[in-house]
Protein backbone atom coordinates (compact mmCIF):
# COMPACT_ATOMS: atom_id res chain seq x y z
CA UNK A 1 0.00 0.00 0.00
CA UNK A 2 1.03 3.70 -0.79
CA UNK A 3 2.05 6.42 1.79
CA UNK A 4 -0.72 8.79 1.83
CA UNK A 5 1.17 12.06 2.70
CA UNK A 6 -0.77 15.43 2.83
CA UNK A 7 0.38 18.82 3.68
CA UNK A 8 -1.79 22.12 4.01
CA UNK A 9 -0.11 25.61 3.29
CA UNK A 10 -2.10 28.92 4.60
CA UNK A 11 -2.55 30.78 1.99
CA UNK A 12 -1.93 34.24 3.63
CA UNK A 13 1.43 36.57 2.96
CA UNK A 14 3.67 36.58 0.46
CA UNK A 15 6.52 33.91 0.27
CA UNK A 16 9.70 34.11 1.79
CA UNK A 17 13.09 32.56 1.54
CA UNK A 18 12.42 30.77 5.09
CA UNK A 19 9.08 29.45 3.92
CA UNK A 20 10.85 27.97 0.44
CA UNK A 21 13.78 26.47 2.58
CA UNK A 22 11.71 25.35 5.57
CA UNK A 23 8.79 24.43 3.69
CA UNK A 24 8.62 24.51 0.20
CA UNK A 25 11.89 22.98 -1.13
CA UNK A 26 11.82 19.78 1.18
CA UNK A 27 8.40 19.09 0.20
CA UNK A 28 8.90 19.25 -3.14
CA UNK A 29 11.84 16.63 -2.57
CA UNK A 30 9.16 14.18 -0.45
CA UNK A 31 6.89 14.64 -3.65
CA UNK A 32 9.49 12.77 -5.78
CA UNK A 33 9.54 10.09 -3.58
CA UNK A 34 7.89 6.77 -5.17
CA UNK A 35 6.45 5.09 -2.82
CA UNK A 36 4.07 8.03 -1.91
CA UNK A 37 0.92 9.96 -3.22
CA UNK A 38 0.95 13.23 -1.78
CA UNK A 39 -1.74 15.65 -1.07
CA UNK A 40 -0.69 19.18 -1.16
CA UNK A 41 -3.46 21.97 -0.67
CA UNK A 42 -4.14 25.53 -0.37
CA UNK A 43 -5.68 25.88 3.06
CA UNK A 44 -7.58 29.36 1.52
CA UNK A 45 -10.39 28.52 4.28
CA UNK A 46 -8.10 28.37 7.56
CA UNK A 47 -6.39 31.98 6.02
CA UNK A 48 -10.23 33.36 6.55
CA UNK A 49 -9.42 33.20 10.33
CA UNK A 50 -6.86 36.05 10.31
CA UNK A 51 -7.25 37.50 6.55
CA UNK A 52 -10.68 38.95 6.52
CA UNK A 53 -8.88 41.21 3.50
CA UNK A 54 -10.51 39.58 -0.13
CA UNK A 55 -8.68 41.18 -2.50
CA UNK A 56 -5.38 40.06 -0.48
CA UNK A 57 -6.89 36.50 -0.21
CA UNK A 58 -6.94 36.07 -3.84
CA UNK A 59 -3.67 37.70 -4.69
CA UNK A 60 -1.91 35.56 -1.44
CA UNK A 61 -3.61 32.31 -3.12
CA UNK A 62 -2.69 32.68 -6.50
CA UNK A 63 0.93 33.85 -5.44
CA UNK A 64 1.25 30.84 -3.35
CA UNK A 65 -0.05 28.39 -6.18
CA UNK A 66 2.44 29.87 -8.50
CA UNK A 67 5.11 29.66 -5.51
CA UNK A 68 4.54 26.08 -5.60
CA UNK A 69 4.29 25.52 -8.92
CA UNK A 70 7.65 27.76 -10.15
CA UNK A 71 9.35 25.76 -7.41
CA UNK A 72 8.86 22.44 -9.07
CA UNK A 73 5.51 20.81 -7.86
CA UNK A 74 4.02 18.71 -10.84
CA UNK A 75 0.06 19.07 -10.55
CA UNK A 76 -0.59 15.84 -12.73
CA UNK A 77 1.74 13.88 -10.38
CA UNK A 78 0.56 14.87 -6.90
CA UNK A 79 -2.70 16.13 -5.77
CA UNK A 80 -2.44 19.56 -5.75
CA UNK A 81 -6.00 21.57 -4.83
CA UNK A 82 -7.30 24.61 -3.43
CA UNK A 83 -9.43 23.58 0.36
CA UNK A 84 -12.62 25.56 -0.58
CA UNK A 85 -12.73 23.73 -4.32
CA UNK A 86 -13.89 20.30 -1.92
CA UNK A 87 -17.58 21.01 -0.09
CA UNK A 88 -16.61 17.71 1.38
CA UNK A 89 -13.89 18.96 3.54
CA UNK A 90 -16.51 22.00 4.95
CA UNK A 91 -19.49 18.82 5.10
CA UNK A 92 -16.99 16.80 7.06
CA UNK A 93 -15.73 19.49 9.62
CA UNK A 94 -19.50 19.63 10.46
CA UNK A 95 -19.67 15.86 11.17
CA UNK A 96 -16.27 16.21 13.43
CA UNK A 97 -17.22 19.08 14.83
CA UNK A 98 -20.32 16.99 16.30
CA UNK A 99 -18.00 14.37 17.95
CA UNK A 100 -15.15 16.80 18.71
CA UNK A 101 -14.66 17.67 22.74
CA UNK A 102 -15.06 20.94 23.16
CA UNK A 103 -12.64 20.74 26.35
CA UNK A 104 -10.05 19.54 24.11
CA UNK A 105 -10.48 22.88 21.81
CA UNK A 106 -10.30 25.14 24.73
CA UNK A 107 -6.67 23.33 24.91
CA UNK A 108 -5.56 24.21 21.74
CA UNK A 109 -2.58 26.54 21.96
CA UNK A 110 -3.36 28.94 19.52
CA UNK A 111 -7.06 29.37 21.40
CA UNK A 112 -5.12 29.27 24.63
CA UNK A 113 -2.70 32.19 24.04
CA UNK A 114 -5.61 34.05 22.89
CA UNK A 115 -7.21 33.98 26.08
CA UNK A 116 -4.24 33.75 28.29
CA UNK A 117 -3.54 37.31 26.48
CA UNK A 118 -7.06 38.96 26.97
CA UNK A 119 -6.79 37.28 30.40
CA UNK A 120 -3.25 39.21 30.93
CA UNK A 121 -4.37 42.17 29.79
CA UNK A 122 -7.70 42.26 32.08
CA UNK A 123 -10.02 41.86 28.81
CA UNK A 124 -12.85 38.95 28.69
CA UNK A 125 -11.38 36.01 28.12
CA UNK A 126 -12.52 35.27 24.71
CA UNK A 127 -12.60 39.06 23.45
CA UNK A 128 -12.22 39.62 20.17
CA UNK A 129 -11.35 35.86 19.63
CA UNK A 130 -13.63 34.30 16.83
CA UNK A 131 -15.42 30.66 16.79
CA UNK A 132 -13.47 30.01 13.56
CA UNK A 133 -10.28 30.51 15.46
CA UNK A 134 -11.84 27.83 17.80
CA UNK A 135 -12.79 25.66 15.50
CA UNK A 136 -9.37 25.73 13.17
CA UNK A 137 -8.57 22.25 14.39
CA UNK A 138 -11.64 20.33 13.51
CA UNK A 139 -11.50 22.11 10.10
CA UNK A 140 -7.61 20.98 10.20
CA UNK A 141 -8.81 17.37 10.96
CA UNK A 142 -11.05 17.36 7.75
CA UNK A 143 -8.70 17.64 5.54
CA UNK A 144 -6.47 15.23 6.86
CA UNK A 145 -9.51 12.50 7.59
CA UNK A 146 -11.21 12.91 4.55
CA UNK A 147 -8.25 11.68 2.37
CA UNK A 148 -7.43 9.19 5.19
CA UNK A 149 -3.72 10.51 5.27
CA UNK A 150 -1.35 8.31 6.80
CA UNK A 151 1.63 10.87 7.62
CA UNK A 152 1.28 14.89 7.94
CA UNK A 153 4.85 16.57 7.38
CA UNK A 154 4.47 19.53 10.00
CA UNK A 155 6.19 22.02 11.85
CA UNK A 156 6.37 21.27 15.25
CA UNK A 157 3.82 24.04 16.17
CA UNK A 158 1.69 21.49 14.81
CA UNK A 159 1.83 18.49 16.06
CA UNK A 160 -1.09 18.64 18.60
CA UNK A 161 -3.23 19.70 15.49
CA UNK A 162 -2.42 16.38 14.35
CA UNK A 163 -3.04 14.93 17.60
CA UNK A 164 -6.65 16.32 18.03
CA UNK A 165 -7.34 15.07 13.89
CA UNK A 166 -6.59 11.33 15.66
CA UNK A 167 -8.49 12.05 18.26
CA UNK A 168 -11.81 13.73 16.14
CA UNK A 169 -10.93 10.18 14.01
CA UNK A 170 -10.90 8.18 16.72
CA UNK A 171 -14.33 9.01 18.62
CA UNK A 172 -15.99 9.13 15.12
CA UNK A 173 -14.84 5.50 14.25
CA UNK A 174 -15.82 4.70 17.78
CA UNK A 175 -19.53 6.55 17.84
CA UNK A 176 -20.41 5.39 14.14
CA UNK A 177 -18.93 1.44 14.95
CA UNK A 178 -16.41 1.55 11.98
CA UNK A 179 -13.08 2.16 11.89
CA UNK A 180 -13.86 5.05 9.14
CA UNK A 181 -10.96 6.56 9.26
CA UNK A 182 -6.94 6.01 9.11
CA UNK A 183 -5.44 7.69 12.01
CA UNK A 184 -2.34 10.18 10.70
CA UNK A 185 0.65 10.66 12.57
CA UNK A 186 2.36 13.47 12.14
CA UNK A 187 5.93 13.91 10.30
CA UNK A 188 8.50 16.44 11.71
CA UNK A 189 11.51 16.85 9.68
CA UNK A 190 14.29 18.03 12.05
CA UNK A 191 16.84 18.47 9.85
CA UNK A 192 15.65 21.38 7.67
CA UNK A 193 16.59 24.50 8.26
CA UNK A 194 15.34 27.46 9.67
CA UNK A 195 16.20 30.31 8.46
CA UNK A 196 17.62 33.61 9.81
CA UNK A 197 15.96 36.84 8.82
CA UNK A 198 18.26 40.17 7.80
CA UNK A 199 18.37 40.93 11.79
CA UNK A 200 19.38 37.56 12.75
CA UNK A 201 16.26 36.15 14.16
CA UNK A 202 14.09 33.55 12.46
CA UNK A 203 13.03 34.77 9.09
CA UNK A 204 8.92 35.79 9.96
CA UNK A 205 7.28 37.48 8.91
CA UNK A 206 5.63 38.84 12.37
CA UNK A 207 9.58 39.96 12.92
CA UNK A 208 9.35 42.01 9.73
CA UNK A 209 13.05 40.60 8.82
CA UNK A 210 11.91 38.41 5.42
CA UNK A 211 13.13 38.21 2.08
CA UNK A 212 11.01 37.76 -0.36
CA UNK A 213 11.48 34.82 -2.28
CA UNK A 214 10.68 35.98 -5.62
CA UNK A 215 12.03 39.73 -4.92
CA UNK A 216 13.65 41.48 -8.47
CA UNK A 217 17.53 40.56 -8.18
CA UNK A 218 18.22 44.29 -7.52
CA UNK A 219 15.83 44.24 -4.46
CA UNK A 220 17.30 40.77 -3.66
CA UNK A 221 20.86 42.11 -3.62
CA UNK A 222 19.53 45.18 -1.52
CA UNK A 223 18.11 43.10 1.16
CA UNK A 224 20.80 40.90 1.04
CA UNK A 225 23.25 43.69 2.13
CA UNK A 226 21.32 45.03 4.79
CA UNK A 227 21.89 41.55 6.57
CA UNK A 228 23.27 42.55 9.97
CA UNK A 229 26.93 41.58 10.46
CA UNK A 230 29.71 42.60 13.22
CA UNK A 231 32.36 45.20 12.75
CA UNK A 232 35.30 43.31 11.75
CA UNK A 233 37.42 45.09 9.15
CA UNK A 234 38.24 43.42 6.04
CA UNK A 235 41.02 40.92 6.53
CA UNK A 236 40.22 39.92 10.12
CA UNK A 237 38.49 36.39 10.56
CA UNK A 238 35.49 36.30 10.73
CA UNK A 239 32.99 34.03 12.47
CA UNK A 240 30.96 31.31 10.75
CA UNK A 241 28.84 30.53 14.11
CA UNK A 242 26.04 32.82 14.79
CA UNK A 243 26.15 34.91 11.06
CA UNK A 244 22.93 34.91 9.76
CA UNK A 245 24.69 35.34 6.34
CA UNK A 246 26.78 31.75 6.58
CA UNK A 247 23.91 30.25 7.48
CA UNK A 248 22.02 31.81 4.87
CA UNK A 249 25.13 30.98 2.44
CA UNK A 250 24.79 27.50 3.75
CA UNK A 251 20.77 26.89 3.00
CA UNK A 252 21.62 27.01 -0.79
CA UNK A 253 25.35 25.48 -1.23
CA UNK A 254 26.72 22.37 -1.78
CA UNK A 255 28.63 20.91 1.43
CA UNK A 256 31.82 21.68 -0.79
CA UNK A 257 30.47 25.77 -1.11
CA UNK A 258 30.25 25.87 2.27
CA UNK A 259 33.65 24.68 3.17
CA UNK A 260 34.69 26.97 0.88
CA UNK A 261 32.98 29.85 2.18
CA UNK A 262 33.77 28.91 5.69
CA UNK A 263 37.44 28.73 4.51
CA UNK A 264 36.91 32.47 3.16
CA UNK A 265 35.65 33.57 6.78
CA UNK A 266 38.50 32.16 8.34
CA UNK A 267 40.78 34.15 5.72
CA UNK A 268 38.89 37.35 6.49
CA UNK A 269 36.53 38.12 3.42
CA UNK A 270 35.28 41.40 3.84
CA UNK A 271 31.69 41.61 4.86
CA UNK A 272 31.14 43.02 0.92
CA UNK A 273 32.42 40.51 -0.37
CA UNK A 274 30.84 37.55 1.42
CA UNK A 275 27.48 39.39 0.78
CA UNK A 276 28.01 39.56 -3.03
CA UNK A 277 28.77 35.68 -2.64
CA UNK A 278 25.82 34.97 -1.04
CA UNK A 279 23.75 36.96 -3.65
CA UNK A 280 25.17 35.24 -6.55
CA UNK A 281 24.47 31.89 -4.63
CA UNK A 282 20.93 32.41 -4.34
CA UNK A 283 20.22 34.18 -7.11
CA UNK A 284 21.62 31.20 -9.15
CA UNK A 285 18.84 28.90 -7.40
CA UNK A 286 16.07 31.49 -7.12
CA UNK A 287 16.52 33.07 -10.91
CA UNK A 288 15.11 29.64 -12.59
CA UNK A 289 12.35 29.78 -10.50
CA UNK A 290 11.78 33.47 -10.29
CA UNK A 291 11.52 33.07 -14.26
CA UNK A 292 8.41 30.23 -14.10
CA UNK A 293 7.08 32.45 -11.41
CA UNK A 294 6.30 35.90 -13.26
CA UNK A 295 4.93 33.66 -16.48
CA UNK A 296 2.65 31.63 -13.96
CA UNK A 297 1.67 34.52 -12.86
CA UNK A 298 0.75 36.62 -15.90
CA UNK A 299 -1.47 33.64 -16.44
CA UNK A 300 -3.70 33.37 -13.09
CA UNK A 301 -6.43 31.90 -15.63
CA UNK A 302 -3.70 28.67 -15.93
CA UNK A 303 -3.53 28.11 -12.28
CA UNK A 304 -7.12 28.38 -11.62
CA UNK A 305 -7.55 25.67 -14.28
CA UNK A 306 -5.01 23.22 -12.62
CA UNK A 307 -6.39 23.85 -9.00
CA UNK A 308 -10.15 23.25 -10.45
CA UNK A 309 -8.89 20.30 -12.35
CA UNK A 310 -6.67 19.13 -8.70
CA UNK A 311 -9.90 19.42 -6.82
CA UNK A 312 -12.42 17.84 -9.76
CA UNK A 313 -10.29 14.63 -9.79
CA UNK A 314 -9.90 14.37 -6.33
CA UNK A 315 -13.43 14.80 -5.41
CA UNK A 316 -14.28 12.15 -8.40
CA UNK A 317 -11.97 9.32 -7.24
CA UNK A 318 -12.36 10.18 -2.93
CA UNK A 319 -14.11 13.12 -1.15
CA UNK A 320 -17.40 12.31 -3.17
CA UNK A 321 -17.79 8.48 -2.32
CA UNK A 322 -15.95 8.79 0.44
CA UNK A 323 -19.03 11.86 1.74
CA UNK A 324 -21.43 9.35 0.81
CA UNK A 325 -19.97 6.65 2.96
CA UNK A 326 -19.81 8.68 5.76
CA UNK A 327 -23.44 10.42 5.03
CA UNK A 328 -24.94 6.76 5.47
CA UNK A 329 -22.89 5.96 8.27
CA UNK A 330 -24.56 8.90 10.58
CA UNK A 331 -28.23 8.91 9.25
CA UNK A 332 -27.84 11.59 6.56
CA UNK A 333 -29.40 8.51 4.80
CA UNK A 334 -32.29 8.20 1.55
CA UNK A 335 -35.28 7.71 3.50
CA UNK A 336 -37.20 5.67 0.92
CA UNK A 337 -34.69 2.78 1.69
CA UNK A 338 -35.24 3.50 5.49
CA UNK A 339 -38.49 0.69 4.56
CA UNK A 340 -40.18 -0.38 7.93
CA UNK A 341 -37.05 -1.38 9.58
CA UNK A 342 -37.06 -0.09 13.15
CA UNK A 343 -34.02 1.22 14.25
CA UNK A 344 -32.03 -2.07 15.34
CA UNK A 345 -32.26 -2.76 19.33
CA UNK A 346 -28.27 -1.27 19.79
CA UNK A 347 -25.90 -2.82 22.52
CA UNK A 348 -26.98 -0.04 24.73
CA UNK A 349 -30.29 -2.14 25.67
CA UNK A 350 -28.48 -4.73 26.77
CA UNK A 351 -27.41 -2.91 29.85
CA UNK A 352 -28.70 -2.82 33.58
CA UNK A 353 -30.23 0.43 34.05
CA UNK A 354 -30.84 2.47 36.63
CA UNK A 355 -33.73 4.19 37.04
CA UNK A 356 -34.84 6.51 39.80
CA UNK A 357 -38.40 7.54 40.60
CA UNK A 358 -40.87 8.77 43.37
CA UNK A 359 -43.56 6.18 44.54
CA UNK A 360 -47.14 7.42 46.22
CA UNK A 361 -45.73 7.98 49.61
CA UNK A 362 -43.95 10.90 48.21
CA UNK A 363 -40.39 9.55 48.50
CA UNK A 364 -37.16 9.17 46.38
CA UNK A 365 -36.36 5.66 45.22
CA UNK A 366 -34.25 3.90 43.06
CA UNK A 367 -33.46 0.44 41.14
CA UNK A 368 -30.85 -1.47 39.54
CA UNK A 369 -32.32 -3.72 36.54
CA UNK A 370 -30.80 -6.07 34.46
CA UNK A 371 -31.47 -5.98 30.81
CA UNK A 372 -34.47 -8.50 30.90
CA UNK A 373 -35.86 -5.94 33.63
CA UNK A 374 -34.81 -8.79 36.68
CA UNK A 375 -34.04 -6.20 39.66
CA UNK A 376 -31.17 -6.29 40.86
CA UNK A 377 -30.89 -3.63 43.51
CA UNK A 378 -33.81 -1.70 45.07
CA UNK A 379 -33.35 0.36 47.48
CA UNK A 380 -35.23 2.64 50.49
CA UNK A 381 -37.07 5.83 50.35
CA UNK A 382 -35.02 8.89 50.42
CA UNK A 383 -36.61 12.47 51.48
CA UNK A 384 -34.71 14.18 48.55
CA UNK A 385 -34.07 13.25 44.82
CA UNK A 386 -30.76 14.10 45.45
CA UNK A 387 -29.78 12.00 48.37
CA UNK A 388 -30.86 8.89 46.04
CA UNK A 389 -28.86 10.14 43.19
CA UNK A 390 -25.86 10.31 45.67
CA UNK A 391 -26.16 6.68 46.67
CA UNK A 392 -26.21 5.86 42.78
CA UNK A 393 -23.53 7.59 41.56
CA UNK A 394 -21.75 5.72 44.85
CA UNK A 395 -22.87 3.04 44.02
CA UNK A 396 -21.98 3.16 40.53
CA UNK A 397 -17.99 3.19 41.79
CA UNK A 398 -18.57 0.34 43.88
CA UNK A 399 -16.51 -2.77 42.92
CA UNK A 400 -16.44 -5.05 46.00
CA UNK A 401 -19.50 -6.12 48.12
CA UNK A 402 -18.17 -4.14 51.07
CA UNK A 403 -18.80 -1.09 49.17
CA UNK A 404 -22.19 -1.92 48.80
CA UNK A 405 -23.20 -2.39 51.96
CA UNK A 406 -26.03 -0.03 53.43
CA UNK A 407 -29.03 -0.25 55.02
CA UNK A 408 -30.36 1.77 52.38
CA UNK A 409 -30.58 -0.94 49.51
CA UNK A 410 -31.28 -4.47 49.28
CA UNK A 411 -29.56 -6.97 47.01
CA UNK A 412 -32.16 -8.69 45.76
CA UNK A 413 -29.18 -11.09 43.91
CA UNK A 414 -26.21 -12.46 44.98
CA UNK A 415 -23.68 -9.69 45.78
CA UNK A 416 -21.47 -10.89 42.36
CA UNK A 417 -24.06 -10.38 39.71
CA UNK A 418 -24.27 -6.69 41.21
CA UNK A 419 -21.03 -6.08 41.01
CA UNK A 420 -20.86 -7.41 37.25
CA UNK A 421 -23.55 -5.19 36.24
CA UNK A 422 -22.10 -2.36 37.40
CA UNK A 423 -18.52 -3.31 35.72
CA UNK A 424 -20.53 -3.43 32.47
CA UNK A 425 -21.93 -0.12 32.97
CA UNK A 426 -18.70 1.54 33.71
CA UNK A 427 -17.08 -0.48 30.68
CA UNK A 428 -19.84 1.41 28.49
CA UNK A 429 -18.98 4.41 29.83
CA UNK A 430 -15.62 4.08 29.33
CA UNK A 431 -16.43 3.36 25.91
CA UNK A 432 -18.58 5.63 24.82
N1 LIG B 1 -2.24 24.60 10.06
C1 LIG B 1 -1.24 24.41 9.06
C2 LIG B 1 -0.16 25.49 9.22
O1 LIG B 1 -0.44 26.55 9.75
C3 LIG B 1 -1.83 24.49 7.66
C4 LIG B 1 -2.80 23.38 7.45
C5 LIG B 1 -4.15 23.47 7.30
C6 LIG B 1 -2.47 22.00 7.40
N2 LIG B 1 -4.69 22.24 7.13
C7 LIG B 1 -3.69 21.31 7.18
C8 LIG B 1 -1.26 21.31 7.48
C9 LIG B 1 -3.72 19.93 7.10
C10 LIG B 1 -1.30 19.93 7.40
C11 LIG B 1 -2.52 19.24 7.20
O2 LIG B 1 0.94 25.26 8.82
Amino acid sequence: MTTRVLTGITTSGTPHLGNYVGAVRPAIAASHAADAESFYFLADLHSLIKAQDPARTQRSTLEIAATWLAAGLEPDKVWFYRQSDVPEISELTWFLTCVAGKGILNRAHAYKAAVDKNTAEGEDADAGITAGLFMYPVLMAADILLFNAHQVPVGRDQIQHIEMARDFGQRFNHVYGRDYFTLPEALIDDHVATLPGLDGRKMSKSYGNTIPLFAKPAELKKLIFSILTDSRAPGEPKDTEGSPLFQLYQAFATPEETAAFAQAYADGIGWGDAKQQLFDRVERDIAPLRERYETLVARPDRIEEILRDGAARLRAKYATPFLRELREAVGLRDLSAAAATAPKAVAKAALPVFKQYREADGRFYFKLSDAQGTVLVQSQGFDSPRDAGQLVAALKNAETADQMETPQISLLVPAEVVLAALAALREAAAAS
